[in-house]
């Protein structure tokens, strides 16, 4: 796609020629109060109960600005763009501190507008282009937002870290900026590499448990952390979207095929509980919990929590079902018409889809919904979030469009190829994979604004809106 205008010369602007390029592993923090996006808008006893924003987010710091200035962001693989709050930004809407433009010297404004529309929530400011800083990189004229209005924020709870902002990680495509016709840029990983900052087109994601707080995580921009997992990764393509007719299929998110579910509990494994053929599924930090085609979840739900009741659409479970032994197990392979034998099989065990809802310690907990949420074909995607993630290491290669999947160290989930016996290369064995629910944030733009459809909307906020407005 031509860029064009101020997105020519964005896109154009490669700089830095930092020598040869070491991986740089960086902390991810996970907190528990999360972006005001993800935040709750009305609070009522049943809100405190399934308060999503108890379950946190994953956050990183970024600077921005010369001298620097710091936020702390949600580290969001469901979305593409980095935004910040403005200046303009009444303090009523955004809460935590404010980008002061006037005090960098390397910022650069424009008027072209970013509209992030999120399922309980807005932003809207301008691009601008600034140097940004993540652990030790230092990328420049990088396109973000600045966003000068906000709807439906939530404020900050004394004493708990503000995330004020998003870093977005999928693919270029997906910005408001190139589908509204403003133009193309580089967003944050694609300016790393373009800038040879880093020695591969990779950046591999490890969560961590969502029991512990603090920097449980970990993101390598560049390369991956073999200690953070165990057995060989098993590689995916990313599928293309379908996006408005008359418009090819493409990238624009971290899209995976489902093909298969079953869940093995008390030596017992299933059958497939996917009802149909394949599913496309987003791999999304952003989002707290896991998205799952309606049937499949009541399926789910049955067997790993026979007496689960399904209120304001999640599954209310006893916190006891925590010490089950046994897995659900998640089928990938890289189309719809290969055989079952060209799968990559990953396992996620009952026990970290127990997720306690009234406290951070499943000890205490007395309140426990089930980490998937059956979803109705109506949201338009499916999305495997946190409570899957936690469980996987997943090596995202954004030039070549494949993810790598493997057991997180410290999560008993498993990975495995299905046997094969077609010889296909593809399954070998092992395999695993992530994704993410949850809260959040994650951008898009409005729909009615541009023809595209469903790639427009927020998927992580979409997960707010079914998570938060409980
Ligand atoms: C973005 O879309 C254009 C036009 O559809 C396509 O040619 C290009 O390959 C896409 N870029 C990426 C990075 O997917
Ligand atoms: C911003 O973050 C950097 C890196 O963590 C730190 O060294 C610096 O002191 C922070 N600046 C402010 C103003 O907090
Ligand atoms: C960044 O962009 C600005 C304006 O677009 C340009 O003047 C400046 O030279 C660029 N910086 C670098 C380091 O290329
Ligand atoms: C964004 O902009 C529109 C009009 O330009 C305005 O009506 C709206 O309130 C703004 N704020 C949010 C949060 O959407
Ligand atoms: C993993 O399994 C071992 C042995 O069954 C158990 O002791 C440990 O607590 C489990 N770890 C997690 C994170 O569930
Ligand atoms: C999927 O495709 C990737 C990239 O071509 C390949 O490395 C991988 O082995 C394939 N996986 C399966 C399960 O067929």
């Amino acid at each position: 796609m031509v860029a064009t205008g101020i997105w020519a010369a964005l896109a154009c602007s490669v700089l830095g020629l930092a020598s040869a390029s070491e991986p740089i592993h960086v902390p991810v923090r996970r907190v528990t109060h999360t972006h005001a996006k993800l935040g709750r808008r009305a609070v009522t006893s049943t809100a405190e109960l399934f308060n999503a924003a108890k379950q946190g987010g994953y956050a990183i710091d970024v600077s921005i600005g010369t001298p620097p200035q710091n936020f702390s962001v949600i580290l969001d693989t469901g979305s593409t763009e980095l935004w910040v709050p403005g200046p303009n930004c009444p303090k009523s809407e955004c809460f935590g501190s404010l980008f002061d433009i006037t005090a960098s010297s390397t910022y650069v404004g424009t008027n072209l507008p970013i509209d992030l529309v999120y399922g309980i929530g807005s932003d809207n400011g301008t691009y601008a282009s600034d140097t940004v800083l993540v652990a030790g990189y230092t990328v420049k004229n990088l396109t973000f937002g600045v966003i000068n209005s906000a709807a439906n924020n939530t404020p900050p709870v004394s004493g708990e870290p503000y995330l004020n902002g998003i870093l977005g990680l999928a693919f270029p495509n997906l910005t408001f900026a190139y589908q509204t016709g403003e133009g193309q840029y580089n967003p944050f990983v694609y300016a790393l590499w373009q800038q040879k900052q880093i020695p591969q087109s990779i950046f591999s994601l490890y969560l961590g448990s969502r029991l512990i707080e603090g920097e449980t995580g970990q993101i390598t921009f560049g390369g991956m952390d073999t200690s953070k997992f165990t057995g060989n990764l098993q590689y995916l393509q990313v599928q293309k979207e379908s996006s408005a007719p008359g418009y090819p299929d493409d990238y624009y998110h971290w899209t995976v095929l489902l093909r298969g579910l079953a869940v093995t509990v008390n030596g017992q494994t299933s059958s497939n509980l996917l009802t149909i053929a394949s599913q496309q599924v987003v791999l999304d930090s952003g989002t707290t919990f896991t998205y799952l085609p309606y049937q499949a979840a009541q399926s789910i739900a049955q067997l790993v929590a026979p007496s689960a009741t399904l209120s304001q659409g999640m599954y209310v479970v006893d916190c006891g079902l925590y010490s089950t032994q046994g897995n659900i197990q998640f089928a990938f392979s890289n189309s719809s018409t290969s055989s079952s034998s060209q799968s990559v099989i990953f396992s996620v065990p009952i026990s970290s889809m127990i997720i306690p809802m009234d406290s951070t310690s499943i000890d205490t907990a007395t309140q426990c919904v089930l980490g998937i949420i059956p979803t109705d074909a109506s949201m338009g995607v499916y999305l495997l979030g946190d409570t899957f993630l936690q469980s996987a290491y997943v090596v995202h290669d954004f030039e070549n469009y494949v993810v790598g999947i493997a057991q997180a160290v410290s999560s008993n989930a498993t990975a495995s190829g299905s046997s094969s016996s077609s010889g296909s290369s593809g399954s070998g064995s092992g395999g695993s994979s992530s994704g993410g629910s949850g809260t959040s944030t994650s951008s898009s733009s409005s729909a009615t604004n541009v023809g595209f459809g469903k790639v427009l909307f927020s998927l992580a906020l979409l997960g707010a809106t079914f998570t938060l407005l409980l």
